[in-house]
């Protein structure tokens, strides 16, 4: 399973990165927002760091306008995946980039038709956002099954980036699944490595090794 983050933060890229675990970075405006610097300039300083695909998102809502900044995105790195929403004008741009070689990352899907149609356009990645439907009380581990199932049905080669993850659990269940890639706030890829039993048995390893030689 590869393992991306999702910011636009360069501390947490670094120290996600330096973990010398991470495959790539997933972007959004409203994470752009949040760090307060334009767009292209953050992509830019994030691909200096990371080699693997980082996804930008375009903020047109319109085809031809889609496909335009799409290229434009593509200025910004190699390695820069172009993020377009889910929906008719996403999937014609898709399509078009797809056959130009771009690879694409179709963002915001909710139901499993959306993930089949912007497989059958070329898209490199699709990305569920489970957290967003169990907040509306969906159940967005079931999405991921579902569209893990259609693409092995019909062999479509497009990865299943899970998205909105909020917690461990969601990260077990995608992987159970088989997600292809999910992408994590730090927050949660720090929780992934924790357990109170391993923190308690480091303390008893130390305390018994201190009690019969000294430190
Ligand atoms: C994915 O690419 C999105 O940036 C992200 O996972 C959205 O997550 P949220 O629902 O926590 O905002």
């Amino acid at each position: 399973m590869e393992l991306y983050i999702d910011t636009a933060n360069l501390d947490e890229i670094k120290e996600a990165h330096d973990l010398g675990i991470l495959d790539g970075v997933t972007t959004n405006p409203s994470l752009i927002a949040k760090e307060g610097v334009p767009y292209t300039d953050r992509l830019a300083e994030i691909c200096q760091i990371v080699t693997g695909p980082v996804s930008m998102e375009v903020l047109a809502v319109e085809a031809d306008a889609m496909i335009a900044e799409g290229k434009i995105c593509m200025e910004v790195a190699p390695n820069i995946v172009v993020k377009l929403p889910s929906t008719i004008d996403g999937i014609k741009a898709c399509k078009a980039l797809a056959d130009e070689g771009i690879k694409t990352n179709m963002t915001l899907c909710f139901q499993a038709m959306q993930a089949m149609l912007v497989a059958k356009a070329g898209a490199y990645l699709v990305s569920p956002f489970i957290g967003r439907l169990d907040d509306i009380s969906q159940d967005g581990t079931e999405l991921i099954s579902q569209i893990r199932t259609i693409y092995d049905n019909y062999s479509f080669e497009t990865k299943i980036l899970a998205a909105s993850i909020r917690h461990p659990k969601h990260m077990l269940e995608c992987a159970l699944i088989g997600a292809d890639v999910a992408t994590v706030p730090l927050q949660v890829i720090k929780q992934l490595a924790k357990h109170p039993l391993t923190d308690s048995g480091i303390e008893r390893f130390l305390a018994d090794y201190a009690g019969a030689f000294g430190k």
